[in-house]
């Protein structure tokens, strides 16, 4: 993200416009908390995790009063224009605000990959990298101990880290919320694999994933899943949940390449007089779509990469 907000800066100072940053989001928006943003003020962060004007899941913003809030901080400060930058929820809130009359462009940024219309989101590829390179140092101890190792991934309703991160990383087997199934089915594939002479087991599980025919409320899903596949006696058992450790780190070139070219496309749009749109990874090129739009499911999921992940576990 902050590859996003450097180039929107400086892109934005570039067309002569005055660029204001927000901490913390819609949070910093209702409380005011802005900051006049130059060119150096965005200097040294391209390399570096997170953002550097903060995030927040501001409860807030979804009431009406922090909604006023917000309103009346854009007429203080008298802004033309809002880049959001973020997931679902952040774009279901730039959708809201434009619906109110304030010209909002926005800038998809998700580890999980779920927002419609654009193949990539800022931050997908660092997140995979990070498993792909934990997968690779969790299989020399399954390798050499001859045991399973379960490693739960993020992805509360997409299973694409866990897809994606599975793959790249060579996992025997991937466990997610769009293909729910069951223990004994799980099981039973990790021991035909202990059969064939494969004496270790990777499978990654999505934190979303419910087993078919054990939903156990309350308990991370990596944690069913190892615990079932120990009590069976047939291979040693490890979990590893990687959890934030996916949602930081340097970016890779990938993710600043794509941040940098979605805030420079976002703040020429809205030089530009276009708002109410959504800046998109489309094949190798920037292209928008409306705000409007925003609620389809993905389709970043690809049922045929499961396929192709599990036919070559075997
Ligand atoms: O929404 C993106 C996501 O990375 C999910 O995959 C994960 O469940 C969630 O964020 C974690 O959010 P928090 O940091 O608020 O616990």
């Amino acid at each position: 993200m902050n590859a996003a907000v450097r180039a929107a800066v400086r892109c934005g100072t570039g067309h002569g416009l005055e660029m204001i940053g927000i901490r913390r989001g819609f949070a910093g928006l209702i409380e005011g908390d802005l900051l006049p943003l130059d060119n150096r003020a965005v200097g040294g962060i391209i390399e570096r995790g997170g953002t550097f004007l903060g995030s927040a899941r501001s409860a807030v913003f979804l009431t009406e009063e922090g909604q006023g809030e917000a309103l009346a901080t854009i007429k203080k400060w008298s802004l033309d224009g809002l880049v959001v930058i973020g997931g679902n929820g952040s774009l279901k809130g730039a959708k809201w605000l434009q619906g109110q009359g304030v010209p909002v462009v926005g800038i998809p940024a998700s580890i999980d990959n779920d927002i419609y219309g654009t193949a990539m989101a800022i931050g997908v590829d660092t997140a995979l990298n990070t498993v792909m390179e934990s997968l690779d140092r969790i299989r020399d101890t399954a390798v050499s101990h001859h045991r399973a190792f379960v490693v739960e991934v993020m992805g509360r309703s997409s299973g694409y880290i866990a897809l994606m991160g599975g793959l790249a990383g060579g996992a025997e087997l991937v466990l997610v919320p769009e293909f729910p199934e069951s223990l004994d089915q799980i099981a039973d594939r990790v021991i035909a694999g202990v059969k064939k002479g494969k004496h270790h087991s990777i499978i990654v599980v999505a934190e979303g994933f419910v087993p078919a025919d054990s939903p156990q409320a309350g308990k991370a899903a990596g944690r069913i899943v190892s615990d079932f596949l120990e009590a069976t006696g047939s291979i040693e058992t490890r979990l590893t949940i990687l959890g934030h450790l996916q949602r930081g780190g340097s970016p890779s070139a990938f993710d600043r390449i794509l941040a940098s070219r979605l805030g420079d496309a976002a703040v020429r749009l809205l030089a530009d007089g276009t708002a109410g749109v959504m800046t998109a990874l489309i094949g190798q090129k920037v292209a928008t779509l409306s705000l409007a739009e925003i609620d389809h499911p993905s389709g970043n999921f690809d049922p045929e990469i499961y396929r192709l992940v599990c036919e070559i576990a075997n």
